[in-house]
């Protein structure tokens, strides 16, 4: 094993931690929902796993309406999850363990329960409580229809018109903001719409007004001065808007609004199309990114941020992580890429070459809190487990780090989330069953729910499991050497002996329906065909399932030296 010369973020495996469906911890016995206590118990489960860091989605002070990606105050730990001192107490523990913590940044949006946007709402129109967001007249007779034709990336317009020009609104409850007063109640002219893109209970900030960047400089340093190793951006490409904010262009002959603001999860990178949008990716976003570069270097230790930034093109992502910006961007590539051992080699090498423009490292991500779980994706059952731990451990000898999604590492997939137990704000705005099912709280023990995610009083969890999980709880799995979990632990193990400091030029292939690649004399071998395939000549230093006869069987992959 060689030490790498690189911060320790440059190769990490880090693990996401979707803090309400982790572990529930407190208060004893348990409210079903997952907490900072709940995770500080299960740090040594994380350690015994291999990973190197975990990065917490938002835990901060939140109505909840997006699950904590609508903070009403960024200082502050929400009741719900526990206080400041038990997010000291986890970090100092995950010190002791040698994991690194990445915490969540949310400044595209705050919640509408912000003091901010209550402040704005309360004011009358051009003040400076409402410069803080987006609020504009809208057009039309009497101003009754939004300012533009943006749409919500939770379906729905992008903008929801406040009821009165100020004073006299509460504005928590979206269904209530959602639904304007009638004409007699409102002051025509005075009655602006604010901009959210995404659910109405998120108004998005206003980043050319100074006060904004101002504020989030002192949030990162209220939480590096708690000693946090780093950040994830969420909506880092959204910040800026085009200053006009003018119409976006739809393509004719594909037409609706609504189908153009599909979020980017939905296409493939390889197969991509630019389409015009005036609220994404506006060049003013990376100022912002070279201040925060400068913050996160003033203190000791390699701190680090990491951009969420839904980009068209991997040479615009790149341009989040050139040498004095962020130091990574999630390479959403393989979420969207089907099992194909061409378009595997295709994302591969792609990422790689675009990565290197900007002189960084890649990441590499198979599934998170937003998408469909990979073993799902590649067809779900037996199958598309076997085919998710293939592709987890190509994508583990890989160059640059990797994130892992809680519940991957127990061969968890997409749960069928019943209509009345789900939460998503996309659910309420558009009727399609949203994110819920890879939100599940994990299962822990025991035969039936909620399989030892909470107390002992068997308190059920905020979305329910289902009930064929007790061969998937990690007791289950725990002693048995064929479980994904095992796997996984070999897995992250193996490319710590392997890897850790190796040569990172990487060539990635498709032999027809076989991906290998090639780095540090190591050959990676996935099979996404139907038929055994004869293995490269070496020692196999792991294997995503069983090799009979000497041989790779379909849907499994190997690591040959
Ligand atoms: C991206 C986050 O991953 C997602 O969960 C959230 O809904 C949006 N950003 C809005 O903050």
């Amino acid at each position: 094993m060689t030490t790498s010369p690189h911060p320790w973020w440059y190769d990490a495996v880090v693990y996401q931690v979707y803090v309400r469906s982790f572990a529930d911890g407190m208060p004893t016995p348990g409210d079903g929902i997952g907490d900072l206590a709940g995770i500080t118990s299960r740090l040594p489960y994380l350690r015994a796993l291999g990973v190197d860091a975990l990065w917490i989605t938002p835990f901060y002070r939140s109505p909840q309406k997006d699950h904590g990606y609508d903070v009403a105050d960024y200082r502050d730990v929400d009741p719900l999850f526990g206080s400041l001192a038990d997010f000291d107490g986890l970090l100092a523990t995950a010190h002791d363990l040698g994991l690194r913590v990445i915490v969540d940044l949310v400044p595209n949006h705050t919640s509408d329960q912000h003091a901010w946007f209550q402040a704005a709402l309360a004011a009358a129109p051009g003040s400076p409580e409402r410069a803080r967001y987006l609020f504009r007249e809208g057009r039309g007779k009497d101003g009754g229809e939004p300012p533009n034709n943006w749409q919500s990336i939770f379906g729905g317009p992008a903008w929801t018109r406040v009821p009165d020009e100020g004073g006299s609104v509460a504005g928590g409850d979206r269904r209530q903001l959602a639904a304007p007063p009638s004409p007699e109640t409102r002051s025509p002219q005075k009655a602006q719409w604010y901009l959210h893109l995404f659910d109405s209970s998120q108004p998005d900030l206003d980043w050319r007004n100074p006060e904004v960047g101002d504020m989030f400089e002192d949030v990162l340093r209220f939480w590096l001065d708690r000693g946090v190793d780093g950040f994830r951006v969420d909506v880092a490409h959204g910040l800026f808007k085009e200053e006009s904010l003018r119409d976006q262009v739809l393509p004719e002959k594909t037409g609706g609004a609504e189908e153009q603001a599909e979020p980017k999860q939905a296409e493939s990178m390889v197969e991509r199309v630019v389409r015009d949008e005036p609220m994404w990716e506006q060049p003013e976003v990376h100022e912002v990114y070279r201040r925060w570069r400068e913050v996160l270097d003033s203190y000791p230790g390699d701190r680090m941020a990491v951009a969420e930034a839904w980009t068209q093109t991997p040479e615009a992502m790149a341009e989040f992580i050139r040498p004095d910006e962020l130091d990574q961007a999630f390479n959403f590539a393989w979420l969207t890429t089907p099992w194909s051992a061409e378009e595997f080699a295709e994302v591969i090498a792609g990422s790689i070459a675009a990565v290197a423009t900007a002189e960084a490292a890649p990441t590499w991500v198979l599934s998170n809190h937003d998408v469909v779980r990979h073993p799902t994706r590649y067809g779900g059952g037996p199958a598309g487990v076997a085919r998710g731990r293939a592709a987890t451990l190509a994508m583990l000898a890989l160059p640059g780090s990797a994130y892992l999604y809680q519940g991957e590492e127990l061969g968890l997939e997409q749960v069928d989330v019943p209509p009345e137990a789900r939460q998503d704000p996309s659910w309420f705005r558009t009727g399609e069953p949203g994110r819920d099912g890879c939100r599940v709280p994990l299962p822990w023990s025991g035969s039936a729910p909620p399989y030892g995610f909470g107390g002992a009083d068997g308190t059920q969890p905020w979305i329910p499991q289902p009930d064929g999980w007790s061969g998937l709880t990690v007791a289950a799995q725990d002693a048995d050497p064929d479980s994904t979990l095992a796997f996984y632990r070999r897995a992250l193990a193996t490319r710590r002996e392997v890897f850790a400091g190796a040569d990172e030029a990487t060539a990635a292939e498709a032999d027809e329906d076989v991906l290998v690649v090639r780095r540090a004399g190591v050959t990676v071998v996935v099979n996404t065909g139907v038929e055994p395939v004869a293995l490269p000549s070496g020692e196999v230093l792991i294997s995503s399932g069983p090799l009979p006869g000497g041989v790779l069987p379909p849907d499994t992959a190997a690591w040959v030296r």
